[in-house]
């Protein structure tokens, strides 16, 4: 069979260069477990010498980054302006983040400190294979089977499902990933169509209100950022078809969750699948069994048999996982050498 839709991304290669003589230091924050593992195998063929510490980078430990010009940090911890001022006072020129996003640092403050930050990139088809199956658990009516087989209750559900050749899903954000996810969706015979204020991929490209108009499913790939915090409003809410799925793998904030709530509640949206909330921070990566979810609209949604979350999980593969942490560090060492993107 000839393959006729856009064409394949290629995979992410973050290969090392001669280390220097001597490995220069580099503080690895935020870093997990899983993480630290790689970070060891990998940091010398980069020239670097890690301190690595679990904990999210804060003013309190600022002086594991002293003597140091680079520092890798996590996503899990929003980084304060009084951490980044301080991260400057002591010479920290260069962040590097283990992740696509950058939301939870401000950039404009970095740089008016002098200090450059940029991001990672890794697998995309981690976080697409990981949208289909969210598209799919949705559009199937997953959540609701599975808890009525969880309570023995083996009849036919209430809902039938579709299929995807039937649909039309729009595509919120065609980079890497909205365009992995777009590739996927074509082998399963569905048709997209696309909004991203900078197209780039050979997609059927339609004004966002048009796009939310005509889609049986919404997934949204943007990045956060000013011009992207709710623009799913409760107005564009408004304008999804009857019966319309949300979907997001990329940021809580891009959708207005009580909004969203209200949809869902009146019927008007058959159902979502989120692996970011609004206000996850926190909560997201924290094991709450005993103790307080601080947030109602996530409680809200997760009540619902028509809503699946997942707790901003969708990248981690053990692929990606080593995408960056080998991208993070070879960052680190092209900032150092003087090669760096920025
Ligand atoms: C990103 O890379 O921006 C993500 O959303 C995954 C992150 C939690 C590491």
């Amino acid at each position: 069979m000839t393959y006729c839709g856009p064409a394949r991304i290629e995979p992410v290669r973050h290969p090392p260069r001669p280390a220097p003589p001597r490995p220069v230091g580099v503080t690895i924050y935020g870093c997990q477990a899983d993480e630290a593992t790689l970070v060891l195998r990998l940091a010398s063929s980069y020239g670097l010498a890690p301190i690595i510490t679990e904990a999210g980078v804060t003013e309190a430990n600022v002086d594991l980054a002293v003597g140091n010009r680079c520092i890798s940090i996590g996503h899990r911890t929003p980084v304060r302006n009084y951490t980044l001022l301080a991260l400057s006072q002591i010479g920290v020129k260069y962040i590097s983040t283990r992740s696509v996003g950058y939301n939870h640092i401000d950039l404009r403050y970095a740089r008016s400190l002098g200090i450059t930050v940029e991001n990672v990139a890794y697998s995309p088809d981690s976080v697409a294979d990981f949208t289909l199956m969210l598209i799919l658990m949705a559009v199937r009516n997953a959540r609701s089977i599975v808890q009525r087989v969880d309570g023995h209750d083996y009849g036919l559900p209430d809902r039938r499902g579709r299929e995807l050749r039937d649909l039309t899903v729009g595509i919120v954000g065609t980079g890497r990933i909205g365009t992995a996810v777009m590739i996927r969706l074509h082998g399963f015979g569905a048709r997209t169509v696309a909004y991203d204020p900078r197209p780039r991929t050979d997609a059927e490209y339609v004004p966002l209100d048009e796009l939310v108009g005509m889609s049986d499913v919404v997934t949204l790939h943007v990045p956060l950022d000013e011009g992207s915090h709710h623009l799913l409003d409760r107005r564009r809410i408004g304008l999804m078809k009857p019966g319309a799925i949300l979907v997001n793998t990329a940021r809580g904030g891009i959708v207005d969750t009580s909004a969203l709530l209200s949809s869902l509640e009146t019927g008007r949206l058959a159902g979502a699948a989120l692996d970011v909330v609004e206000g996850e921070d926190g909560i997201f990566y924290t094991d709450c069994r005993n103790g307080p979810v601080p947030n109602q609209n996530l409680l809200q949604l997760q009540a619902r048999p028509d809503v699946v979350i997942t707790p901003h999980t969708a990248y981690y593969t053990d692929r990606s996982l080593s995408d960056m942490v080998a991208g993070s560090l070879a960052n680190c060492s092209a900032y150092e050498e003087g090669r760096h993107r920025g």
